[in-house]
């Protein structure tokens, strides 16, 4: 939500800034702007607009120095338009902000200011961090910033130039990520590390309360308590080829036909065959800590929380733990259970979703322990849990989740498979669970042989306005997360039901206009879901049918089948969602739909 860079070194800036826009822009897309130091002052350029349109701008407009900073937005405060795109500037135009997060008293702070004789051009509540930097006492950038944020409430991740202090940026992290990317006399300051990967793999993570002051010499941390910290160096461990395209046409198609892959990233190492079991060092959990889980509540949000009511069937039934399973934003405004002997997983991709972060800090209040299952390394859930389990799967820049889905998917089988062992679970069926995992990978890759057969069903839904998608058990988050795919990327309605709840309500929706995904692999819900089936067949409906290979009991129920291999039934939604994410996609692209920069969306939510 939102990305910021910031360059300073010996290359002249405008490049390096429009290059992390570029690989910033997933999260954010609404307008763009960038400010250089030029030697003389603070030069900006921006737009309501794409990154694209910037640099055309800049094009006939150039920048030249080799300091600056800039952003990509996602709108909160003020439409989106030129005006109200970041940079923002100070009364006299010497100091430039650009800012991810949400300044919660921005009203009153501008108030005040303006009846100082401030004078405000944007509707943001980013501008008056650049009015609150104008007054505010100080021999340096640092600490003329330091003063600037002590009356400011909400989060922020921020970066700021001023024309009195060349060749220097200064950022800040309240609640909103920023890095440090340490090159050879260079710096790149950004919101996660896909901005900084050209340059240089070496990352510093700013924690928060920190803010740090950055110049060609070298970079300075200093925490809440204004004392000098050394934050430690990290390798970024994918490549850029994770940021580009190759031969695909969307990074969504990218991130779906990479899932063989991803699992198997997430997986490597972690499959132990003859003791039937999962190593997971990561999460810090002993056999007797293990042994004294009492309860699991799972938080997450989005295609996350789908993870974790898969989550839910996985652990129940192999380790036989109550597992619940809640809306991250729900969670953490509810009353904190004391309950000893409670687990509280948190499922992330960007590891800086708002609500689930804030749902992680209260579960800890409470006295519970907590663990993230999180794909970015060094996210802020991911050093805020106790421990957890990394995905591994590369960047997702797609801003509709696929690849992440999948290998959480993986994680929480992984994280079900250790804590039965740790329970009880007959050392022969462990075997037989790391055997389902180890092949999972090769049969995703059969799964995806689908493509040529959904491409075909997309031509014939692409007018849909409405669709509806039907599951059971283990498979009914797999519908939730089907129909989300759908409306994310192609803005048809959809909505999930789990196949029974269907005859409570939802048939008054079923005519011969309706496409229902009913998702039925061979389990022991089957013949329920085939009954569901029958039910919308009887009133018209247009069956789309998710099911297994050698299933050949449909033909006179459904329009079409799409068949994924048979595998243990518990493993079966990573099978089962993947011709959902074909359909969504390929719906979305005959619809002529921004695959990757959905309207209204944005990728790793950071504000609430
Ligand atoms: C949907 C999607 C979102 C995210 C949600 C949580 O395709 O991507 O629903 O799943 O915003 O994001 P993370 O997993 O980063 O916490």
């Amino acid at each position: 939500m939102c990305g910021i860079v910031g360059y300073v070194g010996s290359r002249e800036a405008a490049p390096v800034l429009m290059d992390g826009l570029t690989r910033l822009e997933y999260r954010g897309y609404d307008s763009v702007g960038v400010a250089v130091l030029d030697g003389r002052g603070v030069e900006t350029r921006k737009l309501a607009g794409r990154v694209d349109g910037l640099r055309a701008l800049l094009g006939r407009a150039p920048l030249a120095g080799r300091c600056g900073i800039g952003h990509t937005r996602w709108a909160t405060h003020g439409a989106p338009t030129e005006r109200n795109a970041h940079p923002h500037a100070d009364c006299s135009g010497t100091v430039a902000v650009v800012h991810n997060g949400i300044i919660e008293n921005a009203d009153v702070l501008r108030k005040r200011l303006e009846s100082a004789g401030h004078r405000f051009t944007t509707e943001t509540d980013t501008e008056t961090l650049a009015h609150l930097i104008e007054d505010a006492e100080g021999a340096t950038l640092e600490e003329r910033v330091l003063a600037a944020l002590a009356p400011v409430e909400g989060t922020y991740g921020l970066a700021v130039i001023a024309e009195e202090h060349p060749g220097t940026i200064v950022v800040a992290r309240r609640g909103s990520p920023v890095l440090i990317g340490v090159g050879e006399g260079e710096y790149v300051v950004a919101s996660d590390a896909s901005a900084v990967l050209p340059y240089t793999r070496s990352v510093a993570y700013l924690r928060d309360g920190d803010i740090a002051v950055v110049t060609a010499k070298g970079y300075r941390v200093l925490d809440e308590q204004q004392r000098v910290q050394r934050r430690s160096l990290h390798d970024i461990e994918w490549g850029l080829e994770s940021l580009s395209l190759g031969d695909h046409a969307h990074f969504m198609l990218k991130e779906i036909r990479e899932q063989p892959e991803t699992l198997r990233s997430t997986l490597r190492g972690r499959l132990l065959p003859a003791e039937g079991s999962a190593r997971l060092d990561g999460l810090n959990l002993t056999a007797a800590r293990c042994t004294r889980i009492r309860r699991i509540e799972i938080v997450a949000c989005g295609t996350s929380w789908h993870a974790g009511l898969v989550g839910r069937h996985i652990i129940e039934d192999l380790a036989g733990i109550p597992v619940t399973v809640e809306y991250a934003s729900e969670y953490r405004y509810r009353r904190p259970l004391r309950v000893p002997g409670t687990l509280t997983v948190a499922i992330s991709q960007s590891g800086e979703t708002a609500d689930t972060l804030e749902a992680l800090r209260a579960a800890k209040a409470a006295g519970s322990t907590v663990v993230g299952i999180v794909n970015v390394v060094g996210s802020t859930i991911a050093r805020e849990a106790d421990g957890g389990i990394y995905l591994h799967a590369g960047p997702e820049i797609g801003v509709a989740s696929t690849k992440a889905f999948t290998s959480q998917l993986a994680a929480l089988l992984l994280l079900g498979l250790y804590l039965a062992r740790q329970r009880g679970l007959p050392l022969e069926r462990g075997r037989a669970l790391v055997a389902a995992l180890a092949g999972l990978p090769d049969l995703v890759e059969r799964a995806l042989a689908v493509e040529p057969e959904v491409c075909a069903l997309a031509a014939r839904f692409a007018d849909a306005r409405n669709a509806l998608y039907l599951g059971r058990g283990v498979n009914f988050p797999v519908a939730l997360e089907g129909a989300l795919k759908l409306k994310e990327i192609s803005y048809i309605h959809a909505e999930g039901y789990p196949a029974a709840e269907m005859k409570h309500g939802p048939i008054a929706l079923i005519d011969e206009n309706m496409p229902v995904v009913c998702v039925a692999p061979t389990d022991h819900v089957y013949r329920k879901v085939v009954s569901t089936m029958e039910e919308v067949r009887a009133r018209g409906g247009r069956i789309i049918a998710v099911t297994t290979e050698g299933n050949g009991d449909l033909q006179r129920l459904v329009d079409h089948e799409l068949r994924v291999p048979a595998s243990e039934p518990l493993l079966s939604p990573v099978l089962t969602v993947i011709p959902l994410q074909l359909l969504a996609y390929h719906i979305a692209v005959l619809r002529e739909c921004d695959v990757d920069r959905p309207r209204n969306l944005a990728k790793s939510v950071t504000v609430e």
